[in-house]
């Protein structure tokens, strides 16, 4: 299969509203060895949101848009209180049985909400950083510019979405990586289909405009960066 273009036709099993139910549940919870092992971000804490949010020198308040099982949330506020900073997380996810995932990790610091993006803005809801992992590719055109406008519309500060790069290594590796993780979940079909939707920087940083910076973080990953509009 060519990885040359991006398969824009081709849909993820866990986007159908009516998909099994028990494997959706099983897909969210396995996230967390997925994002674990692919994400990246533990590097992009280190490298970019950890710095901004110290160099902040006041307690933050940060959201994850499209956090699914909300692993990524947990992760990163486990990170933020080793490094004693004191943040404020939200997990907004429209997909009311991501949020039945994600609750059991809600804790004084952690809060999920079945909410989309422009719900949030239209309520008039600010964060110091917004970031994102895994949504950009799932998104069409139409969507994918109202997502990113209003991702930056709800930050003062900085806005970080990070999502897969397409190649043919990365389809490799997931291929054969991912087997000890698929079993009951959506992981190996979606996974594959995901890297199929994937973007490259240059393609990601076409499709969104000024002034977003997408750049290779890893040979298996993009971020597309910006900055609050002043
Ligand atoms: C592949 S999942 C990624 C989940 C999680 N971020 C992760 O990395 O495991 C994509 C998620 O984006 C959510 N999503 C789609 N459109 C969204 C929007 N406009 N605002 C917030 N979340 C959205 C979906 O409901 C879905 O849970």
């Amino acid at each position: 299969m060519s990885l040359r273009a991006r398969d824009t036709g081709v849909r993820e099993l866990m986007d159908d509203p009516d998909c099994d139910p028990d494997r959706l549940a099983a897909t969210l919870r396995r996230f967390d060895a997925v994002n674990r092992l692919w994400s990246g971000w533990a590097a992009l804490y280190r490298r970019r949101l950890g710095p901004f949010l110290a160099s902040l020198e006041r307690p933050a308040r940060v959201l994850d848009l499209g956090s699914g099982g909300g692993d990524l949330v947990a992760r990163l506020a486990a990170a933020a209180e080793r490094d004693g900073l004191e943040v404020r997380w939200l997990g907004a996810d429209p997909d009311e049985r991501a949020l039945a995932v994600a609750q059991r990790r809600a804790s004084p610091r952690i809060e999920f909400r079945a909410t989309d993006a422009s719900s949030l803005r239209a309520d008039g809801e600010r964060f110091d950083a917004v970031v994102s992992n895994h949504v950009l590719h799932h998104l069409g055109a139409a969507d994918l510019a109202g997502f990113a406008d209003n991702s930056l519309a709800l930050s003062d500060g900085i806005v970080l979405h990070s999502d897969i790069r397409r190649s043919r290594t990365a389809y490799g590796l997931y291929a054969v990586g991912v087997t000890p993780l698929a079993p009951g979940t959506f992981l190996r079909t979606d996974g594959l289909r995901s890297i199929r939707r994937s973007y490259r920087a240059s393609e990601l940083e076409a499709a969104l405009g000024r002034p977003w910076a997408v750049t290779d973080a890893s040979p298996f990953r993009i971020v597309a960066e910006a900055r609050a509009r002043a």
